[in-house]
């Protein structure tokens, strides 16, 4: 619902070309903010653009980018107020640990968890004097480490950790800090991922190959599951909107059933458990592929 004080307010949303990112701008848009869109492309910031929606060059690993966002906050022409920032921006690179290169490894985090840690440091100023939320797009990968999915799910734990110390840290100053832990979401995330997968695949010595063929193909099958099953990232950007909108927002919104489930699930299985369901799930999403 729109207010006239909402109105008058900032949102910043990182990774607003596509996806979650793109659906949340256009959703905290209608809900009356003001959005500061990050995109890395011009091109995507024409096609997200609107009388409430300002596209932002940010691409999170850039110092200079971030400076500019900050100082733009800072020079609101109509002197707006930033009342939420939703560290959105995300990669995913899937392989076997014992595979993936050093420098994937460093990419997945300096996007998903330095990129991230870089807007809350520059913006927590700014926030505190307005007693705004820092709203974090974790994932279900946070909470359970799939094989194949170290990375991803290393970076997303981290993120979950920095949630949790930010909020002991902040919440006494009027700073919410919320987990937005999404399952499967119909966004290009698959599609980039099932390619990052078959490069890092391609790099793969025979042997490595024949140990990790189930996985590989479990892993495709899996992917394509989350494309087709996923909920739509406007289903997820009005969970979003929920926890931006809240008097008292939760520390934690789950998006999807599986979302609700494999947050849920470490709490009460232990890890031999999970190893064998989780295994088993592989076992049979490789069999499709076969
Ligand atoms: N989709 C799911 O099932 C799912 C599940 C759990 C969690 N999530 C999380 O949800 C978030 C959004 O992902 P999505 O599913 O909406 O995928 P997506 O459509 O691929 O969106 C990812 C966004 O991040 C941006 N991005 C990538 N690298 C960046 C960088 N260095 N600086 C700034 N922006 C960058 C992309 O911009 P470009 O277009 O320029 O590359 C894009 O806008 C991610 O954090 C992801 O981990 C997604």
């Amino acid at each position: 619902m729109t207010t006239s004080t909402q109105i008058q307010r900032l949102a910043i949303v990182t990774g607003a070309s596509t996806g979650i990112g793109r659906a949340t701008a256009v959703r905290l848009a209608a809900d009356g903010f003001h959005v500061l869109a990050g995109v890395r492309k011009r091109s995507d910031g024409d096609r997200i653009a609107s009388s409430r929606i300002e596209p932002i060059i940010l691409d999170v690993t850039n110092d200079e980018h971030i400076a500019a966002l900050v100082e733009r906050v800072a020079q609101d022409p109509a002197g707006r107020p930033l009342s939420v920032l939703v560290n959105n921006a995300g990669v995913a690179v899937n392989a076997p640990v014992e595979v993936l290169s050093l420098d994937d490894w460093r990419f997945q985090f300096d996007v998903s968890v330095f990129g991230q840690i870089a807007l809350i440091r520059a913006l927590l100023p700014t926030l505190l004097s307005t007693r705004g939320r820092v709203l974090n797009v974790t994932s279900v990968g946070g909470r359970v480490a799939m094989a194949n999915f170290g990375a991803y799910s290393a970076a997303k734990f981290a993120m979950e950790a920095v949630s949790d110390s930010l909020r002991r840290e902040v919440e006494p100053f009027g700073v919410a800090v919320v987990k937005i832990t999404p399952g499967a979401v119909s966004t290009n995330l698959t599609e980039s991922g099932l390619a990052a997968a078959a490069r890092v695949t391609d790099t793969m010595t025979p042997e490595q190959r024949r140990r990790y063929a189930e996985l590989s193909r479990a892993f495709i099958a899996q992917a394509e599951g989350f494309a087709r099953d996923g909920v739509s990232p406007e289903h997820a950007a009005a969970v979003i909107s929920k926890a931006v909108n809240a008097r008292r927002p939760k520390t934690r919104y789950t998006i999807g059933r599986d979302g609700a489930m494999f947050t849920f699930m470490p709490r009460i299985v232990s890890d031999r458990l999970l190893d064998a369901m989780l295994r088993s799930q592989n076992k049979s999403l490789a069999q499709e592929k076969r």
